[in-house]
C-alpha cells in the first residue's frame, strides 16, 4: 500500500519536474530590477519591448541560467539605445556572463560599477559612441575572454592594468582615439588583437609583435614588429624583402664592406618603393571595390553559408566592410522572440552541417556571442518574395511547446534562410535508430509516449490553431528537449516548392495519395504521423536501406505481421525488457494503424489522435509507475516477459 503511494507521488513528481519544470514561473527578480532600470533609462527602438508582467528571461535579448534564478546574458546589438549607459543597472547583473551592447549610439563613459560584474567573460561595446579614457572598471574584470570596445570615441592612452586581464583571448580596440604609447600586453591567450587607426605612438612591444600589420596601420606614429623599424637608419620596412648584402666569401672582416653597405642602401630604398608601390595599388583597388556602395547580403550570407559548408569553425573577428544597414535589415524577426542578432553575426557563426535533407541543408551555428541556432538553408524555393514572405508570416505565428518556434528568415535572390531555436537533445531518428546495440541506452516506453503524445499535440496545433499542414513529418523532424518532450520542426515549407518537389522525399512516410496528387494535406500528415507511430513501436525506420531491409513499407509490413497473429512480432526488441507495457503498446498500434487507412477519409483528425493518446495515458496512471525488469519496486500483477525473449504477449484485442 505505502509502497504503491510512493510510487504515485515519486510519479508525480517526477511528471511535475520533467514536465513543467522548465517552464515553472520563476525568474531573478533582483536581476529584473536591474533591467528596467536600465531600459527605462536609455531611449531605445520598439523592438526592445521588455514586458513587466512576464518573467524577464523571456525578454527580447535575455538569457537566464537553468535555474532562471539570474540572468546571464543580455544581446541588444543594434536596437538603437540611445545616451549615456545609466549608472548602477546593468552593474547589478552580478552573474552576467556576456554583455552585448554594440551597435547602438551609446555615449559616455563606461561607469565604474561594471566592475561589479565580475563573472563577466565577453563583453561587445563596439560600433557605439562612447568617450573618455580607456575604462578602468574593465581592468578588473579578471575573467574576461573578449573585450570589443572598436569603434568608438575613447581616448587616452591603454593602460597596462590591460594586463590584469589574464584570460584575455581578443582584444579589439581599433577606430578609436587612444594616443601615447602601446603598454607592453603580455597575456599569453591573446590571439586577436587591433589597435589599428587610432592616434597611438612610439614603439610596438616585443610581445604584440606577432600580430600582423593590419592591427596597427593607421596609428600616429607606432613603429617597430610588423611595422617600419624603429631606427631611423635604416626606415625599410621588416616585411619588404632586403636583398642580403652581398659580402664576398673571403672575407671575414666584421665591417662591411663598402659595395655591401652599398647594396643594403639600395636593397632599402628598392623595397621601400616596392612596399610604396604595392600600397598605392592596394589603395587604389580598395578603394574601387568599395565605391559604387551596392550593398550585397547575398554575399554576406553565401560567404557564412561557405563558411559553414566548409565544416570549419571559423570564428572571423573582423569582416572588413561587411553590412551595411540595410543588410542587416534583411534579416526578419518575428515579434516576441527571444533573439536579437543580425546577419552579420550569423556571418561570423561557427556553423557546423547538422543533415542534409531534401528542402535544403541544416545547419547549427553558434553565434560569437554564445548563442547557438540552426539555420536551415532553403534549395530549389520556387515562390516570389512576396508569396515567400507571406508563408513566413503564417509559420512565424505559430506559437507551442511542441512546436519547434521559427524565429527569423532571410531572403534574397540567391539565399533563402530559415532561423529555428536549436534543439539541444538531438533528433528522434538519432535516439531510436542511432547506434543501436552499441551499447547505448534504448529509448524506454515511458518516453516513446512522452513523445507520442507531445509530437501529436504539436502536429495537432498546427493543424487547428495554425491551419498549416506539416507536410514532412519524419522522425528526423520530431526534435526533442532535454525532458523528452518532442517538438515538431521543419513545418509548412512545401508551400515554397511548388508541386514540381522532387520524388525522393520522405518516401517512406508517404500517403498513397501524395505519390499521385503531389499535394500534402491535413490527412496525408496524420498517415505520416502513423508511420511515426509505427516507427516508435517497432524501433525500424521507414525505408531505411541500412536496416538491411531496403524499402519496407513500415505500414504494409505491421498489417502483414499482424495479420498472421504475430503481433508481438512487431515490437521493438528493445520494449521487451520494459514490463506490463503489452496492453499500451497494442492500443498504440491500433491508433497508428488507423492513420495509416488507405483512404484519407478513413484517417482520425489529429486532435482524435491526441485525445486516443491521452485517454491510453490516463489508464496507465492508474497502473501506477512501470519500471525496468531490472528494478524489483513495482506495485502491479502484471506478467513479466523475460529479457531480451520475443514471448508473445497477451493480445487482447481492444475495441
Ligand atoms: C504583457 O504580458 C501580459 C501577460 O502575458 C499581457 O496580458 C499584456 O498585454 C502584455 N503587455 C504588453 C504591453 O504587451
Ligand atoms: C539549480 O539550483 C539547485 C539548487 O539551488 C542547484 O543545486 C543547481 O546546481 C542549480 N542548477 C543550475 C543549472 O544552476
Ligand atoms: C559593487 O557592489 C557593492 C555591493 O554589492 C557596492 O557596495 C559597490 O558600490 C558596487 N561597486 C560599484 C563600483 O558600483
Ligand atoms: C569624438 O570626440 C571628438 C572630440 O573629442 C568629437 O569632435 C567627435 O565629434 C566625436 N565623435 C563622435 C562620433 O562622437
Ligand atoms: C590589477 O589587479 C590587482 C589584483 O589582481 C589589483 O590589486 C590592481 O588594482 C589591479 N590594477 C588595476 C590598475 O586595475
Ligand atoms: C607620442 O606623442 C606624445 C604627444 O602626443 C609625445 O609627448 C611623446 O613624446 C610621443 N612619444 C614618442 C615615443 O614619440
Ligand atoms: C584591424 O582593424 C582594422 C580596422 O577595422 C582592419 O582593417 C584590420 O584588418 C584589422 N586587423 C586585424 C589583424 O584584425
Amino acid at each position: 500500500m505505502s509502497v504503491r503511494f510512493r510510487c504515485v507521488v515519486g510519479f508525480l513528481a517526477t511528471f511535475l519536474l520533467l514536465g513543467c519544470g522548465g517552464r515553472v514561473n520563476s525568474e531573478p527578480t533582483q536581476d529584473k530590477q536591474a533591467l528596467l532600470a536600465f531600459i527605462n533609462q536609455t531611449p531605445h527602438a520598439n523592438r526592445v519591448q521588455w514586458n513587466n508582467s512576464v518573467s524577464a528571461c523571456s525578454w527580447v535579448g535575455v538569457r537566464c541560467d537553468g535555474n532562471q534564478s539570474y540572468v546571464q546574458s543580455l544581446h541588444l546589438p543594434g536596437v538603437g539605445l540611445v545616451g549615456p549607459i545609466p549608472p548602477n543597472t546593468l552593474g547589478r547583473l552580478s552573474q552576467l556572463r556576456v554583455l552585448s551592447l554594440r551597435s547602438n549610439k551609446l555615449t559616455g563613459s563606461v561607469p565604474p560599477d561594471f566592475a561589479n560584474m565580475t563573472v563577466l567573460r565577453n563583453l561587445y561595446l563596439q560600433d557605439n559612441e562612447l568617450s573618455g579614457a580607456f575604462p578602468p572598471a574593465l581592468t578588473l574584470l579578471a575573467r574576461l575572454n573578449r573585450l570589443d570596445l572598436s569603434s568608438n570615441n575613447f581616448t587616452g592612452s591603454i593602460p597596462f592594468a590591460v594586463n590584469n586581464l589574464t584570460q584575455l583571448t581578443g582584444l579589439f580596440l581599433q577606430n578609436n582615439e587612444f594616443s601615447g604609447a602601446l603598454p607592453s600586453i603580455s597575456s599569453g591567450k591573446l590571439q586577436s588583437f587591433n589597435v589599428s587607426n587610432n592616434k597611438l605612438n612610439g614603439s610596438i612591444p616585443a610581445s604584440l609583435a606577432k600580430f600582423p600589420s593590419s592591427a596597427f596601420t593607421g596609428n600616429l606614429d607606432l613603429c617597430g614588429g610588423p611595422l617600419r623599424s624603429c631606427n631611423p637608419f635604416f626606415p625599410s620596412p621588416a616585411p619588404a624583402p632586403v636583398t642580403p648584402p652581398i659580402v664576398p666569401a673571403h672575407k671575414k672582416s666584421k665591417k662591411l664592406s663598402t659595395a655591401a653597405i652599398i647594396a643594403i642602401v639600395v636593397g632599402s630604398i628598392l623595397g621601400f618603393c616596392l612596399l610604396l608601390l604595392i600600397l598605392l595599388l592596394c589603395l587604389r583597388k580598395h578603394r574601387r571595390q568599395h565605391s559604387p556602395k551596392s550593398p550585397k547580403p547575398p554575399v554576406t550570407a553565401a560567404r557564412s553559408v561557405a563558411v559553414a559548408e566548409a565544416g570549419t569553425s571559423s570564428s572571423k573577428d573582423d569582416i572588413t566592410g561587411a553590412s551595411t544597414e540595410a543588410e542587416r535589415n534583411k534579416l526578419v524577426f518575428f515579434n516576441g522572440g527571444i533573439y536579437s542578432f543580425d546577419l552579420e553575426d550569423l556571418l561570423r557563426a561557427s556553423a557546423e552541417v547538422l543533415g542534409k535533407g531534401s528542402v535544403g541543408t541544416s545547419y547549427k551555428a553558434v553565434l560569437e556571442e554564445g548563442t547557438t541556432v540552426v539555420v536551415k538553408r532553403l534549395k530549389d524555393v520556387v515562390v516570389t518574395k512576396k508569396e515567400f514572405d507571406m508563408q513566413m508570416e503564417v509559420l512565424g505565428k505559430i506559437k507551442h511547446e511542441n512546436v519547434v518556434p521559427l524565429r527569423a528568415f532571410y531572403f534574397s535572390k540567391d539565399e533563402k534562410l530559415l532561423v529555428y531555436d536549436y534543439m539541444t537533445a538531438g533528433s528522434l531518428s538519432v535516439l531510436l535508430h542511432g547506434s543501436r546495440g552499441s551499447g547505448r541506452t534504448p529509448l524506454d516506453w515511458d518516453n516513446r509516449m512522452r513523445i507520442a503524445l507531445s509530437a501529436a499535440r504539436g502536429l495537432a496545433h498546427l493543424h487547428v490553431a495554425g491551419k498549416v499542414v506539416h507536410g514532412n513529418i519524419k522522425s528526423s523532424n520530431i526534435l526533442l528537449r532535454p525532458d523528452h518532450d518532442a517538438t515538431v520542426s521543419d513545418f509548412g515549407l512545401n508551400p515554397l516548392f511548388g508541386t514540381s518537389t522532387p520524388p525522393n522525399r520522405v518516401a517512406g512516410y508517404r500517403a498513397p495519395e501524395v505519390v499521385e496528387t503531389r499535394k500534402v494535406t491535413f490527412k496525408s500528415d496524420v498517415y505520416s504521423f502513423g508511420v511515426l507511430l509505427l516507427e516508435l513501436l517497432t524501433g525500424k525506420a521507414p525505408n531505411q536501406a541500412s536496416l538491411g531491409e531496403e524499402g519496407i513499407d513500415l505500414p504494409r509490413w505491421v498489417q502483414s505481421v499482424v495479420r498472421e497473429e504475430w503481433t508481438a512480432e512487431v515490437f521493438d526488441v528493445e520494449l521487451m525488457r520494459y514490463q506490463n507495457i503489452e496492453e499500451e503498446m497494442v492500443q498504440l498500434l491500433q491508433i497508428a494503424m488507423a492513420c495509416v487507412s488507405t483512404v484519407p477519409d478513413q484517417r482520425p483528425g489529429m486532435q482524435e489522435v491526441v485525445r486516443m493518446i491521452e485517454d491510453m495515458n490516463r489508464a496507465e496512471t492508474d497502473d501506477g509507475l512501470r519500471q525496468s525488469s531490472d528494478d524489483p519496486s513495482k506495485g502491479s500483477d502484471g506478467h513479466t516477459p523475460p529479457q531480451g525473449s520475443r514471448t508473445p504477449p497477451s493480445v487482447t484485442p481492444t475495441p
